[in-house]
């Protein structure tokens, strides 16, 4: 059981014509984390929202924004992000072959920094820049839409890991774990080793998804 869980509620899942009310959702559920997806209709066949939304997004919330870039050349975004206000911003492995110019780039601005793998990247594709993340994002879907099924075999690369976090005493740096997460799978995922859960559909498409939060976090107790 993660000693300090967070959910990361996703606004990909929200309504796009009203996220003052996603972010009070958020806040009435007590979520830690805004999970935000960006995407560039590149990397994932599908577009999404970019610095304005952060940026108009910032001054209405307190929480800890975390921003997905599931875009190709993910440095020409960063800085946008960074001044728009993001507190993390995550990059794909897969999208560039200058990672720690990457990482740099994005601490030089003062945030968080993560790092994004696809379920069929290897785990050792980022083991060279470990050491300087805050953050592992893996994903649980194929990345580009919210509402997928939790992939089969999430759970050993999250225990994974974790284990490799673990020997290299790197037990600062965050599991984040992205894509298919309800509240009937979200304990195995803990269990597993996660320590931030992302959640859209469960959440923004739920009956009472202030409710939903509140559950995620009663499961994490
Ligand atoms: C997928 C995104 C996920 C997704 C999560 O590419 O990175 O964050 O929005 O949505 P659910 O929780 O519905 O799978
Ligand atoms: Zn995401």
């Amino acid at each position: 059981m993660p000693q300090n869980f967070k959910l990361a509620p996703s606004i990909l899942s929200a309504d796009f014509s009203d996220l003052q009310n996603a972010l009070s959702i958020c806040d009435e559920g007590g979520a830690h984390w805004i999970h935000v997806d960006v995407m560039d209709n590149q990397f994932v066949p599908n577009l999404t929202i970019g610095p304005p939304v952060v940026k108009s997004l910032r001054p209405k919330t307190e929480k800890f924004m975390d921003v997905h870039m599931m875009v190709i050349n993910p440095e020409k975004l960063v800085e946008q992000f960074a001044k728009a206000g993001a507190d993390n911003i995550t990059f794909h492995i897969e999208a560039t072959d200058d990672p720690d110019g990457v990482i740099d780039l994005i601490k030089s601005f003062g945030c968080k920094v993560g790092i994004s793998l696809k379920s069929k990247t290897p785990l050792s594709d980022i083991l060279p820049v470990l050491e300087k993340v805050d953050v592992v994002l893996i994903m649980s879907v194929e990345p580009g839409f919210g509402g997928q099924g939790y992939l089969a075999g999430s759970n050993d690369r999250i225990s994974e890991l974790k284990q490799i976090l673990t020997n290299k005493n790197l037990g600062h740096i965050l599991i984040e774990v992205d894509g298919g997460i309800k509240l009937h799978n979200a304990q195995e995922v803990m269990d597993a080793g996660a320590d931030v859960l992302v959640a859209g559909s469960e959440v923004f498409k739920a009956d009472d998804p202030v409710q939903t939060i509140k559950d995620f976090y009663q499961l994490a107790e």
